[in-house]
């Protein structure tokens, strides 16, 4: 009984809260067709198309007036790309987050394609359409497969004439996602020895594709790949004991039972080493259909910094050494810069010393030093400045000296301080 209001409440609910139409624009990929040679050997022609998720859910703080439907040309063009796709089974995770993508002038990357696979044809008379949305700012990235939804042929039904597929009355190709495999993150950075989840999921249609779900982790870096993790398990199994894993890089791990259960392939990677950088693919495959993600993971360890001297006297020249301990990537700047005693603002030494060049450590990072002769002309009450920039740091990084009176100074002060004591104790001592 109480179930069944709670399950009243929430259709309430969702309708309450509504759900909108997203309208993207995307582009038909084709394989070869003819162009080669025209655009310097072109294998792929684009053609403009139009993709309409159909109702998605918004959440409660959507302005529903804000959101006007789709409206299809009221001429019906059989030469037009329209996908209309009804996303609600498997509902696609945050594509909510698209609906203001367009007017924020986010950039949306939309390509279509039509799917195919061995196997596939032999079993199924049903047209499929492989999707992939991106929208760098939003950190959303999702693989979704469409699947052509039977249309009753009459006389006067419209078919596309490229595609050769029967259109809905409005002029629409008419499709439901059968497949999804998405990401929240298309690029991440974390410091050495960390950890990091990189993740991936994927959810298919109520009638499962298949009962086996095969996912595949693989890393790429600088042209060579290798496979990271793979994971085969039946969809029956919730908890995931009879999962088949076989783990490539040591100690990475995936949660069977949260494969089964959620959908959730993500990767786990303890002790991060510079080698785990690079491009990682996830792959999922149910029966014929797979669908994949990519994410970059960028390992950014920032510099340990310090000087040669803690003080500095001059009397003759001195050298002054910076050290950049241990950071990646490469790339790092030193400056010299020096703050004299009336200035507040510090600039930049003429010469700016010499740099030693880039050493590189057994476990990848690298380290640098630069020295600065530092003349006997500079005064005292000079503050000396190593600033130091890395991605890894915020801002640039300072590290200072201080030109300190010279030591005889001190010396005299000392001795002259001695000499009154004595004279101090003498005088009690009489
Ligand atoms: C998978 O699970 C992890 C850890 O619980 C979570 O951070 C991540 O958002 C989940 N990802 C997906 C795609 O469900």
């Amino acid at each position: 009984m109480i179930e069944i209001i709670f399950f009243g409440l929430f259709i309430t609910c969702v309708n309450a809260d509504g759900a909108a139409d997203v309208v993207l624009s995307c582009a038909l990929v084709e394989e070869g067709s003819g162009l080669s040679g025209m655009e310097g050997g072109a294998l792929f022609s684009r053609t403009p198309a139009t993709l309409v998720l159909r109702d998605v859910a918004v959440g409660p703080e959507e302005p529903l007036e804000m959101l006007s439907p789709f409206v299809p040309p009221s001429v019906p063009d059989p030469e037009l790309f329209l996908f209309e796709a009804s996303v609600t089974s498997p509902d696609i995770p945050n594509t909510d987050r698209l609906l203001h993508a367009d007017c924020n002038e986010l950039e949306v990357l939309c390509e279509i394609s039509r799917y195919s696979s061995k196997g596939l044809q032999d079993s199924s008379d049903q047209t499929f359409f492989m999707v992939s949305i991106t929208v760098e700012e939003l950190d959303f990235s999702i693989s979704l497969i469409l699947e052509t939804l039977p249309v009753e042929k009459h006389q006067s039904t419209l078919m596309h004439n490229k595609l050769g597929l029967p259109l809905s009355q409005s002029g629409t190709l008419l499709t439901k996602a059968i497949f999804v495999v998405f990401s929240n993150t298309k690029s991440l950075s974390a410091p050495l020895r960390g950890n990091v989840v990189l993740d991936c999921g994927f959810k298919q249609q109520e009638v499962p594709l298949a009962h086996q779900v095969d996912v595949e982790w693989r890393l790429q870096h600088r042209g060579k790949g290798w496979k990271v993790l793979d994971l085969k398990t039946t969809l029956d199994d919730p908890e995931g004991v009879h999962a088949d894993v076989n783990v490539e890089r040591k100690d990475s791990s995936m949660n069977a039972g949260l494969v089964v259960r959620e959908g959730n392939v993500s990767l786990t990677l303890p002790a991060l080493k510079v080698s785990d950088e690079g491009t990682y693919i996830c792959t999922v495959s149910i029966g014929h259909f797979h669908a994949q993600q990519v994410i970059q993971l960028h390992i950014i360890q920032p510099p340990h910094i310090s000087l040669s001297e803690e003080k500095l006297m001059l009397k003759t020249p001195q050298t002054l050494k910076c050290f950049s301990r241990n950071y990646y990537p490469l790339d790092a700047q030193m400056e010299w810069l020096f703050v004299s005693p009336t200035a507040t603002e510090p600039e930049l030494f003429k010469d700016q010393g010499s740099l030693t060049s880039h050493r590189q450590h057994s476990d990848g990072t690298f380290s640098l030093s630069s020295h600065l002769v530092v003349p006997p002309a500079v005064p005292p009450g000079t503050k000396i400045i190593c600033r130091v920039s890395h991605v890894g740091l915020d801002a640039p990084l300072d590290v200072s000296v201080l030109v300190e009176t010279p030591k005889i100074d001190s010396y005299w002060w000392f001795l002259g301080f001695l000499i009154v004591t004595i004279l101090f104790f003498y005088q009690v001592m009489k």
